[in-house]
This record gives C-alpha cells, structure tokens and sequence, in this order.
C-alpha cells in the first residue's frame, strides 16, 4: 500500500471511529444539560398533570405500593406540584402545561382559611404565589393574602416564632421545627404587598429567634425546638424525621440554608447571608457529603456508605447556592457554582431521573420523606421535583444568560 493507500484508509475508517469516541467521553455543556432536563421535566409532568386532573380533588404525593399516591388539599405537599408546572409554563409558554397549572392550583383554594398548619407556605405560595406571578389574575392576590392571614394566626410574640405543628402536646408545648423557615418567603411578599408591618415582624422575629436557638456550634441544626408558650423559654431540642435528636437530618440543613439565604434576599440584612455561608460550610465541607454531593438521609446515620440518599436535599441545596452565588465574592461563588454543577448533572442522569412515562410521572426518584417511620423511602416526593426544577430555571437565568 503506498501512503496516500494509508491516508485515504485514516479518513474513511479511523477518523470516524475516533471523533465517535472522543464525543461519546466528552462531557455536555451546562447549556445542554439544562435545556434537556427542562424538557424531560416538561413532557414527564404532562403525564403526572393528565393522571392527576382525573382524580377530582386529588394532588399528587408519592409513589405506594407501586401506584400513585395523592392527597387532598391540605396536606402539606399539595401546592408543589401545581407549582412546579407553573415554573415550566414560565419555561415553555406551553399551553397545555398552563391549563393543568391553573386547574390543580385552584384545587387547593379553601386552604387560605386553614389555621391548623404552618406549611401554607408551601401549600398557597408555591401554587397561587407562582400563579400570580405569572397571570397577575387579581383574585389569586386576594387568596394568597387571606392565607397570609390565617398562617399569621399562628404567631405567638413571647416565644417570637410561628407554631409549627399541633400534634405530640405533650412531647412539644410550642414545637418550631426547622422547615418552617420557608414560610417566611411568602409572609415577606405579603409585607411587601399590603405594606403591613405585622407580616414582616413575624418572619424577622421568627428567623432571628430560629438563629438564636435551632443551630448548634458548628452550624448544623436541630429539626425541632419546643417553647413554653408562656415564657418564650426552650424546653426541648430534637428531631421528628431525623436520625437522632443529636444528627443533623439532611433535609432540615437544606431547608436551613434556603431559608437565610432566602431572608438575605427579602430584607438585606448581612446577618441572614452570614448565616446561610455558615450553613453552606457545614454542609459542603462535611466529610459525609458524596462525591456527586447528594446527602445521604441524615448526616449521621452510622451504617453510611450503605445508606439511602435523599434527593429533595440535594435539589433544595442546589437551588440555595444558585441563589447565593449571586450575594458572595467570586471564588465563594466559584464553590458553591461547582457543587452545583455536580448536584445537577448527578439529578439529571438516569440514576436519578426518572425515564419518560415511568416513575408515575414524577421526575425524580430516590428521595427520602421519613426514613424511621418507613414513609415515602427512596421515593419520589413533589418538592424534590419543585425545587430541582426551580434550581434548573435558577441556573439558566443567573448562570448561563449572564
Ligand atoms: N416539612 C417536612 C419535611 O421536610 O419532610
């Protein structure tokens, strides 16, 4: 063969061959990452949306017993789902994405009177909070501020903090539990809507009481803290969903940091910001964080490695340090952007990702509701969808179109 023979031979055949495999080794851009999980995440949530309508009154929950599980509305998940197809309505104008998002939002209408709960937050202002945001529709205003109200209710200004739950009386007299640093997003648009002062002294006192007393030393914080109601004082620290009273439950430590970075953004008071860096350091410089920095249930369930992850904590973590990329210098950015990435390529492959039409049409699997009580364990669970969602929106509007 003489060498033109030889070249001829690298174009036809080698060449081919290697630009296939340096391809198929080549990582994908952010770009692209994004863009596909946006569209997954909106064709897979038709599916769930369509199942669901069916069902009248009923929201999506879970998975059980290999079906889907739905709720009523006032269960404390019920507004998530309806608003995760708003943030895709917001990402895709899809019209049909948009009929699913007003029907199963108004589905949950009568909560705006519920004084039992303190996860209207959750319920009304992802649902109706999303919904406003997007249609300006007036009467969703005039809901949204009733449910502020009614969450209002559960003020009480000797402890300076919203009561979270009712049940366990004699366990927790006034029990505040972590997560509850969520609602106060919705109680500061209120403040901000109606101009009443009340709203925003409930969420700066219940966030500077929840400073003072859930956190322990190193940053880490406890999932419920009960008051006497009569004096203000703390009587029992401890945990619910957690390992132990003493662990640091995976989910509360996202909640925690979403939630000061999240008051940072809302009142501009370094304080919160402060706090939310103390918190992102707990958890990413953990020596129990995995390489693809997706938490294991608790930080310290003792039988880890074999232990389940949970990828609600992931997504919400993800989704905070997008946010707070945006308040800190450029190499705390370049660290918590970094984490993010891996969080997001880590939910967006098939370990995590749900194929289209599988999964009960939820996006996400391997969560962890309530490990200890065998409830919704390596499951899917609708905030996990929502706020994987909100951090993949986060990432292409503060990260790849800036
Ligand atoms: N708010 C309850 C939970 O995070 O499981």
């Amino acid at each position: 063969m003489n060498k033109n023979c030889y070249w001829v031979l690298f174009l036809i055949v080698l060449l081919p061959v290697y630009s296939v495999c340096s391809h198929a080794t080549e990582k994908e851009s952010m770009q692209t990452v994004i863009e596909k999980a946006l569209e997954h995440a909106n064709n897979q949530s038709l599916i769930l949306a369509k199942n669901v309508t069916a069902l009248p009154g009923k929201l999506p929950k879970s998975i059980k017993n290999g079906k889907l599980e739905t709720s009523s509305s006032d269960w404390w998940c019920s507004g998530f789902f309806p608003g995760t197809l708003w943030y895709l309505y917001e990402y895709s104008d899809d019209e049909e994405i948009g009929k699913y998002a007003t029907l199963l939002t108004e589905r949950i209408e009568k909560e705006q009177y519920n004084k039992n709960t303190h996860d209207l937050g959750f319920m009304l202002y992802c649902s109706y909070g999303n919904a406003l945001r997007l249609t300006g529709k007036k009467v969703y205003k005039s809901i949204l501020i009733n449910g502020a109200k009614s969450l209002s209710t559960r003020y009480n200004p000797v402890v300076g903090c919203i009561r979270s739950w009712d049940f366990n009386k004699d366990k927790w007299q006034y029990p505040v539990i972590i997560d509850n640093m969520m609602n106060l997003e919705y109680l500061m648009w209120a403040y901000k809507e109606t101009g009443d002062e009340r709203f925003k002294t409930i969420s700066v006192n219940h966030a500077n009481k929840t400073m003072e007393n859930q956190f322990r030393a190193n940053y880490s914080c406890y999932h419920v803290i009960s008051y006497s109601p009569e004096t203000g004082k703390v009587m029992v620290k401890g945990t619910h969903q957690g390992y132990s009273d003493e662990s640091a439950w995976s989910r509360g430590q996202a909640w925690a940091l979403y939630g000061y970075s999240m008051m940072y953004r809302e009142t501009k008071n370094e304080k919160y910001l402060v706090q939310a860096k103390c918190i992102a350091d707990f958890i990413l410089n953990h020596p129990r964080l995995p390489k693809d920095k997706i938490p294991y249930w608790d930080f310290d369930v003792p039988e880890i490695p074999n232990v389940l992850r949970d990828a609600s904590a992931g997504a919400i973590i993800a989704s905070a340090l997008i946010e707070m990329s945006q308040f800190v210098d450029k190499d705390t950015a370049k660290r918590y952007l970094d984490v993010v990435e891996t969080q997001i390529r880590t939910l967006a492959s098939p370990d995590y990702t749900a194929a289209i039409g599988t999964n009960e049409g939820f996006i996400l699997k391997h969560s962890v509701g309530y490990f200890l009580a065998g409830s919704e364990v390596d499951a899917p669970l609708t905030y996990a969808d929502y706020y994987y969602v909100e951090a993949l929106l986060r990432y292409k509007k503060y990260i790849l179109n800036n």
